[in-house]
């Protein structure tokens, strides 16, 4: 009986991958789209979540029924080839037209080999490296039967009070749009359609980091020069390097709710950038059309969602509920529905499922694929790239092969979930090598290692830090692993503060009246204002949240096997009251002077950051000199060449990451005072010099007008070369000839 079903079912596979696959893109889409009844077409724009409750962990919360009769097209938080496979099975031969269901999951930085939370793989400037993690990535998820990620996240944020900073590369659109086309092209590599490469979703459209006050989901009311210049960036690098999909924001913009906003889908992104993949709400954003208070009712959601060109209805059922009525009325045309299905068809096609709708789903693969002592070393490499020395007076770090007892004191020593960071797919716990194992592995018989928590990470309880200043006393150095813990950045988690959270801070003092060397190690998804950190510990390193193989990339960098080269992909504020801080600001008619009354500061805190965008310390020192232009003047479609030499000064090996500043000095309109134009992470030698060589092009010199057309304005330039965004080696040219 068995074996006739299956044979019955292969056959019935059989007939229907060759139909599927007996034709071009367009021929299978256009023939299927031709036979699709409405509710046919309106299942394939329905996404639902079918993520399994936590007593039935293996039961996908989905009606089968409803797969049977193609009225779900694609879905998400389900995964797991046995998972996978049943409702593609029900999809491909069960249902009338034999249509594949696409299978989605945010697979944020890592699957099951979890790598450093965005913000810290930015602060890597290593792009490469960060395109190799969205592979790694990319295969593991592909193993599990998942097609699609809802990453990269490329929202510039400039106010880290806002949680989701966390997901992003921070403050900068250069950098960010470096990190979103080395995403893209990691999760997608060459071909779409090979079995280990995922659709990528370029999110969240657009402006949601500028959520206002730093409140997750508020408006975004920014101005059309800030939109174009900064947010939209890199969502254009994106698209350029051809991302799938495009997910909507939950935000407004300037009074335009982003589901409903045509101006910018229609008209930017599909029309001035050629956008043709599917653009998918976020998470019930449709229907929550009506709070925004553009839509009185779930059928006028629909109605501007679907006009906006919101392809996919993730979770809302607006789209399947109330389209037939929309037609009915005559208020939407058909035309615009079987767009939008058209694009799920052509992603399904793309991604290879139309002639096999299994090739996500190998059982071998997902053994074998995951966690695999080669993941885990890419894990453990772009670890330790995005750690940030900000600070190491009387060389604490790194540590004295010397030291006899080393106490490793503070909450984060041993929290191995927070590691994972805040979106960590399927990691888990039990494969991350917390700081304290790491730093055990790495001493020798000789050293001991001694631990207490002190106090937790949030609450304000002081009693262990007694037992922490005791094994403080008796050891030659004190590591202090503090910050915020996993669940503190994030979506929905907006902070007022940005300080230490609990006692923290208490239990630094404490420790710091030992007056024993100390290196405080500070985890966080955002950066925090550690002012008194600043001031008072000898070394500090920011190691964000690094993944599953942070414990063993911390006792890398703190023994001096690797030297630090991170850097800081967005300002640390002195205080949360500076914010938005922001390196690339504009000068303003009365431009800050400490010393000079009526100009634009604070009277309380000056107004710098406690440590600027691209700062971090290496174990080695470098020196910039003979920074030097191709030609003195280029026309504004010319490319001038610019080149700088970088000399190791220290005596040991390490990593650089040069960087090349840009200001436009006279301008129709405002310029920043500098922008990042140019970077590379290097490795040189103790004495070894190199030449860097940069480009600035058009795209480098220009700026993107409130119509997103490229500008650059004839007059003079100044480039300016170094190890952060406070460089001051600079050189001047000028760019002649018409606009
Ligand atoms: C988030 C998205 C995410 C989606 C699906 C939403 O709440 O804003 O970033 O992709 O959920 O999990």
């Amino acid at each position: 009986m068995l074996k006739t079903s299956c044979l019955v079912s292969m056959c019935v596979l059989a007939a229907t991958t060759l139909a599927h696959a007996a034709g071009s893109e367009s021929e299978v889409v256009e023939s299927l789209l031709g036979r699709m009844t409405l509710e046919e077409k309106l299942g394939q724009l329905n996404q639902i979540d079918g993520r399994p409750s936590a007593d039935e962990p293996n039961v996908p919360h989905v009606d089968e029924e409803q797969v049977r009769a193609g009225s779900i097209g694609s879905l998400l938080n389900v995964y797991g080839v046995e998972k996978t496979r049943r409702l593609q099975q029900i999809a491909v031969e069960e249902s009338r037209l034999h249509v594949p269901l696409l299978f989605a999951h945010d697979v944020i930085h890592g699957f099951r080999t979890i790598f450093p939370v965005p913000l810290g793989a930015a602060a890597s400037f290593d792009v490469a490296a960060v395109e190799r993690s969205e592979r790694v990535a990319a295969t593991e998820a592909t193993a599990f039967g998942i097609h699609w990620t809802f990453a990269p996240m490329v929202d510039v944020a400039r106010d880290p009070r806002w949680g989701r900073i966390v997901e992003g590369a921070g403050e900068d659109p250069y950098l960010s749009s470096a990190m979103a086309a080395a995403r893209v092209r990691g999760f997608q590599g060459h071909d779409l359609a090979a079995n280990d490469t995922l659709m990528a979703t370029a999110k969240h459209f657009v402006a949601y980091g500028a959520a206002e006050g730093g409140r997750d989901y508020n408006i975004a009311d920014i101005s059309a020069q800030t939109l174009h210049e900064t947010y939209l960036a890199p969502f254009r690098a994106a698209t350029r390097a051809g991302v799938q999909s495009v997910m909507a924001a939950f935000n407004e913009v300037a009074g335009m709710p982003m589901h409903a906003n045509t101006e910018l889908i229609q008209g930017v992104l599909r029309g001035q950038w050629g956008f043709d993949g599917i653009v998918v709400s976020d998470y019930n954003g449709i229907a929550e059309l009506i709070d925004h208070g553009v839509a009185a009712d779930r059928k006028a959601a629909g109605n501007l969602a679907l006009r906006a060109g919101v392809d996919i209805d993730m979770v809302s059922g607006v789209y399947s509920g109330q389209t037939p009525s929309l037609l009915q009325s005559g208020a939407i045309a058909v035309g615009r529905i079987d767009e939008a299905v058209r694009r799920v068809l052509r992603a399904k096609y793309r991604r290879g499922l139309f002639d096999d709708p299994y090739r996500y789903c190998d059982p071998a693969r997902e053994r074998n694929d995951i966690l695999t002592a080669a993941n885990r070393a890419a894990a453990r490499d772009l670890a330790r790239e995005s750690m940030v020395l900000l600070k190491n007076e009387h060389r604490v770090l790194p540590l004295s092969k010397q030291a006899r007892t080393i106490a490793v004191v503070g909450p984060l020593a041993k929290d191995a979930a927070s590691m994972l960071g805040s979106w960590s797919a399927a990691g888990r716990e039990a494969d991350v090598i917390s700081p304290l194992q790491g730093i055990r592995s790495a001493v020798g018989p000789r050293t001991r290692v001694l631990y207490a928590k002190g106090v937790d990470s949030k609450s304000t309880g002081r009693s262990g830090i007694a037992e922490a200043v005791r094994i403080a006393r008796e050891a030659d150095v004190v590591l202090l692993f503090i910050g915020e813990s996993h669940d503190m950045s994030g979506e929905a988690r907006s902070r007022s503060s940005l300080a230490l959270p609990g006692s923290q801070e208490a239990l630094a003092r404490a420790l710091r009246a030992t007056g024993k060397p100390m290196a405080a190690i500070v985890f966080a998804g955002r950066p925090l204002s550690i002012s008194w950190l600043a001031e008072n510990v000898s070394s500090i390193l920011y190691a964000w949240f690094p993944g599953v193989e942070a414990g063993h990339a911390l006792a890398d960098v703190l023994f001096g096997a690797y030297s630090p080269a991170g850097r800081l992909p967005v300002s640390i504020p002195r205080s949360v009251g500076q914010v938005p801080i922001y390196y690339n600001h504009k000068n303003t008619g009365r431009p800050p002077q400490e010393s000079v009354s009526n100009t634009s500061k604070y009277m309380d805190i000056p107004w710098t950051p406690l440590y600027p965008f691209g700062h971090g310390l290496s174990y080695t020192t470098f020196r910039y000199d003979n920074l030097r232009l191709s030609a003195p003047r280029i026309r504004a479609n010319e490319t001038m060449t610019v080149q700088v030499d970088v000399t190791n000064t220290g005596d040991r090996a390490g990593d650089e990451v040069a960087q090349l500043y840009l200001r436009d000095d006279v301008a129709r309109v405002t310029r920043p005072v500098r922008e990042l134009r140019g970077f590379e992470r290097i490795h040189i030698e103790p004495g070894e010099s190199r030449t860097l060589s940069f480009q600035l092009g058009p795209e480098e010199l220009g700026f993107r007008d409130t119509g997103d057309a490229l500008v650059v304005e004839p007059g003079t330039f100044t480039v300016f070369a170094g190890g952060s965004s406070a460089a001051t080696l600079a050189a001047g040219f000028e760019v002649i000839g018409d606009r």
